[in-house]
């Protein structure tokens, strides 16, 4: 698929601004502070549903405006579409060839992209967390049910740290925790799955392209390494530290993080 049509107005620093996309490679350049990332920023949110560098809604909109919108025609190979966002008050509408979106689920995996910029080196260089990040980003536009479970993994989540509480609390039996050890196991083993089938995918090309631009003289390897292997390692994982949850009111062997 490619993007040939993008459409800002009070985004940023744009007030009216249309910008037409050829196949294959486009490079936007120019000095310090024009927007060059912000247009990056703008296919991002209508690709991801939010922003890669503010939480902020705010912040999107122009100073001088009150709302902004995004506009985004791309082709695929059987169809064409066209994502609309509309920004204001704090709030995000979407919007697929006219018609408004229920969820940010339905908007994923329409224009699919991958953002990398020198910050990402974080995921090289920095904790787990970046990696994972990275790799739920990707999968999830791939794949709806992925961010639907990744969605029911962290409430799932919230629930057994509500009820590790309850059991210091108010006495809640502890036995009921294994409800939820189970149905957090079940989850994070599909999250698991996906997540290494998808290393698998990438790998291939990843050793090319490495090879070709170190002029085959460096070789990479990427491993998915994570602390079990299938549900019933991860509920051991959890029985092994209910001591300490307890103590503390959460779980402390987590998988992935909001
Ligand atoms: N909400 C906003 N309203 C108006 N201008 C903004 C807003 N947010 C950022 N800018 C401006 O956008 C510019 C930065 O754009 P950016 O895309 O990061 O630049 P670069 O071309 O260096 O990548 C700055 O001039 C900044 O003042
Ligand atoms: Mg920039």
């Amino acid at each position: 698929m490619y993007i040939n049509k993008i459409k800002l107005e009070g985004f940023r620093n744009y007030k009216k601004q249309e910008i037409n996309l050829q196949k294959g490679i486009n490079i936007f350049y120019g000095d310090n502070a024009q927007g060059k990332t912000n247009i990056l920023e703008a296919i991002f949110i209508c690709a991801i549903g939010k922003s890669f560098r503010t939480k902020k809604e705010i912040e999107l909109i122009n100073f001088q405006e009150e709302k902004a919108n995004i506009e985004i025609n791309y082709k695929r190979k059987d169809r064409e579409g066209k994502i609309r966002v509309e920004l204001y008050n704090n709030q995000k509408n979407f919007f697929s060839n006219g018609i408004k979106l229920k969820k940010i689920s339905e908007l994923l995996g329409k224009i699919n992209i991958v953002m990398f910029s020198p910050e990402n080196i974080d995921i090289i260089k920095g904790t787990p967390q970046n990696r994972r990040k990275f790799l739920d980003i990707a999968i999830s536009q791939l794949k709806p049910a992925y961010l639907y479970n990744l969605n029911q993994y962290l409430k799932t989540l919230e629930q057994r740290n509500t009820y590790l509480r309850q059991i210091k609390y108010e006495n809640k039996p502890i036995e009921m925790l294994e409800i939820w050890n189970e149905k957090i196991s079940e989850l994070s083993e599909k999250i698991y799955e996906e997540r290494k089938e998808y290393i698998k995918k990438i790998k291939d090309k990843i050793y090319k392209i490495h090879k070709n631009v170190t002029n085959n003289n460096e070789e990479i390897e990427i491993k998915y390494i994570s602390s079990f292997n299938n549900k019933y390692e991860f509920i051991e994982g959890l029985k092994k530290n209910i001591e300490i949850d307890l103590k503390r009111g959460y779980t402390s062997l987590r998988y992935t993080q909001r």
